[in-house]
């Protein structure tokens, strides 16, 4: 029997509902409240400080709700169930006409977002395949072209609830495209592992 195998694939966790509604409306009132700080790229994108989640109580409330999801995910990631550490978390407010240029998390292993908000279609989440580098690169594209796993560049998160989480590993480049919507709300937070063993080559990160 024919069988395509997906080589290497890249994990990535929807969680449709990990903060109730109630926890929904405290997060994004006290969001709103924090004190932030402009986006270097452009004023319709603030975060706040990012903190660790143990010094503020709804924070820690949201991190005790991530932790098994961390465990579990990161058993994807590394094959085993390991001791995870939400290390920061803060809050993006990106207004009407705003967006948020494509990044990645450094020193972190995991990366979610929970949104607070509807997000508007134009503004869901848009995760990339690594771009650029010094080869030619050829593609097929056009309106004939179905896009699936293996020949598309870039994927856009489906609509989901406020309250909703997404896990990914920190490497994998995303970008927030241009608001067309109202104000959008989310939560982000990097974890890493207390630690990562090769044959007992250990590092510690915590
Ligand atoms: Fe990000």
């Amino acid at each position: 029997m024919d069988e395509v195998v997906g080589l290497f694939p890249t994990p990535f966790l929807i969680v449709g509902k990990l903060l109730d509604g109630g926890l929904v409306a405290s997060c994004l009132e006290d969001a709103l409240q924090s004190r932030k700080a402009a986006n270097a790229q452009t004023g319709l994108l603030s975060h706040s400080e990012p903190v660790n989640p143990q010094t503020k109580p709804a924070y820690a409330q949201i991190a005790r709700l991530i932790a098994p999801k961390l465990v579990e995910f990161g058993a994807v990631l590394f094959g085993e169930r390991l001791a995870w550490t939400v290390k920061e978390m803060w809050v993006n407010v990106l207004e009407t006409g705003g967006h948020q240029l494509i990044h990645t998390h450094a020193n972190s292993f995991i990366s979610g977002v929970i949104y607070l908000t509807p997000s508007h279609p134009s503004a869901r989440t848009v995760f990339h395949k690594n771009i650029g580098g010094t080869n030619f690169i050829f593609r097929h594209a056009g309106p004939n072209v179905q896009m699936g796993p293996f020949n598309a560049d870039k994927w856009q998160m489906p609509e989901v609830e406020p309250g909703a989480m997404v896990l990914f590993p920190s490497y994998l480049l995303h970008e927030a495209p241009v608001n067309k919507g109202g104000q959008r709300v989310t939560i982000a937070f990097n974890a890493i592992p207390n630690s990562l063993d090769s044959w007992g080559y250990r590092v510690n990160f915590a």
